[in-house]
């Protein structure tokens, strides 16, 4: 590893992330550890140039009142009290939430003048580093990945490629569930540009069969995960040679912060539920990464904005957009008027301004009229959300004008819908999604 690294110590507090990210933002590269950590590892990480104590407000985590090993004080990099810590080093910190310029000129100080440590954390340093690493745990061997077209799947194939080229196996599964032309953008990018061994799975029939006449959400939701989960061994089984399997766990996946339980969890959240026979080794090379910054790995790695700079999308995708038991034609309506408002964002400049926007399609017709005859048809659901964590959602204000053209739009152009309607509901006391 290139970077110089600021170690975190985990006391109890909820402002891990957040001092970890402003050290990153100073260009220093900075990891999270649990408060037990031994001094051993502290000392076997490559150019640690110091450790921050960010303690919690009553210095308990999982109700027992922590103390970090006070010999991490002599392993030789100065250590510097946070939050609520309550230690044995000399300097501290101002609170973070009462001024946070204060917090981040002494958070500078200490990293630049205390520590030496150089700002030497960059994508390129980072991707060269990764490549490196890639190389070294895979050997001649090779991995299998899913490759949702999602950034995190995006950008771990597009790494992977540049480590290991054909050594890696991507398998693109096509449930029928994506948006419009998305399957295609996966195979044109990776296949054709990237020259990736991409195996395309068209498996469109047989999820919508498995979901026919289901109209629970839960179920529904079950059907796609353990269907993929099948699909995806199935395509394994007939691969040879295969000993891992890459994943896009980024670094909020492995820290939980939180006063009670901010502890490193194990990233064991695999493809779940693959079967015994068939465990891989796990590579997961974006896992010390904040989304920001997959995103901008994904820039470096040179893929396109479009899939680099992705609104969320669930897994489950429009499955969970075409309520009720899915049909065919509710579908291919939900998938047409999302393109058509996904266009009609991009042209206003909001999609680079509302956090998640989509249309979905409950499970019942209204009566309407069209060329003078009476039409009984679907309603079309607009969606356009703000959030920051997608635990509380506001809604976008829209203008009247991007209101009116994309319902125009989507009348004129959609085959068997007759009613375009604004949901205005926050988060809570609705979800985002609507199943
Ligand atoms: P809700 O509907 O719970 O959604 O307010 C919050 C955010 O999560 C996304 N979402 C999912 N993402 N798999 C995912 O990866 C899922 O099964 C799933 N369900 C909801 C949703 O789009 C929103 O951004």
């Amino acid at each position: 590893m290139k970077q110089d690294m600021i170690v975190i110590l985990d006391l109890g507090s909820e402002k891990n992330t957040v001092v970890a990210r402003a050290i990153r933002a100073l260009g220093v590269y900075s990891e999270i550890y649990p408060h037990d950590v031994t001094v051993r590892e502290l000392e076997s990480l490559y150019n640690l140039k110091g450790i921050v104590l960010n303690g919690g407000p009553n210095h308990i985590v999982d109700g027992v009142d922590i103390d970090v090993d006070h010999e991490i004080y002599h392993i030789g990099v100065p250590v510097i009290a946070a939050g609520f810590a309550k230690a044995g080093c000399t300097v501290n910190l101002p609170q973070f939430g009462d001024d946070v310029e204060a917090v981040k000129k002494a958070l500078k100080s200490f990293v630049f003048d205390t520590c030496k440590a150089e700002a030497n954390w960059n994508m390129e340093n980072f991707i060269s580093d990764q490549v490196e690493l890639i190389k070294k745990q895979v050997g001649n061997k090779k991995v299998l990945l899913a490759l949702s077209g999602g950034v995190d799947s995006s950008v771990v194939a597009a790494m992977l490629l540049k480590a290991i080229g054909n050594q890696l196996v991507c398998v693109h599964v096509n449930h029928g569930l994506m948006r419009k032309n998305e399957s295609e953008k996966v195979v044109e990018v990776f296949k054709n540009q990237l020259n990736a061994n991409l195996i395309y799975v068209d498996a469109v029939d047989r999820f919508l069969n498995k979901l026919s006449g289901v109209s629970d959400p839960e179920q529904k939701r079950k059907i796609i995960g353990s269907e993929f989960i099948r699909v995806f061994e199935e395509e394994a089984r007939k691969l040879d040679g295969i000993e891992f399997l890459g994943q896009g766990t980024i670094y909020p996946d492995i820290v939980e912060s939180g006063t009670k339980t901010a502890k490193i969890v194990k990233s064991h959240h695999n493809v779940g539920g693959l079967p015994k026979d068939l465990q891989f080794a796990l590579v997961e090379p974006l896992k010390q990464l904040f989304k920001d910054e997959v995103r901008a790995c994904g820039v470096a790695l040179g893929l396109p904005d479009e899939m680099v700079y992705r609104q969320p999308f669930p897994g489950p995708g429009l499955g969970v957009r075409c309520l009720g038991a899915i049909t065919r034609d509710r579908l291919e309506a939900v998938r047409e008027s999302d393109a058509i408002l996904r266009e009609e964002f991009h042209n206003a400049g909001l999609d680079k301004k509302v956090w998640q926007y989509f249309t979905l399609i409950p499970d019942f017709k209204s009566v309407g009229v069209k060329n003078n005859a009476r039409c009984f048809e679907w309603p079309v659901i607009i969606r356009a959300v703000n959030t920051v964590d997608a635990m509380t959602a506001t809604v976008e204000p829209l203008d009247w004008s991007v209101l009116s053209k994309v319902t125009d739009r989507i009348l004129k152009e959609v085959k068997n819908v007759n009613r375009v309607l604004y949901d205005m509901s926050p988060k809570p006391c609705a979800t985002i999604e609507w199943e």
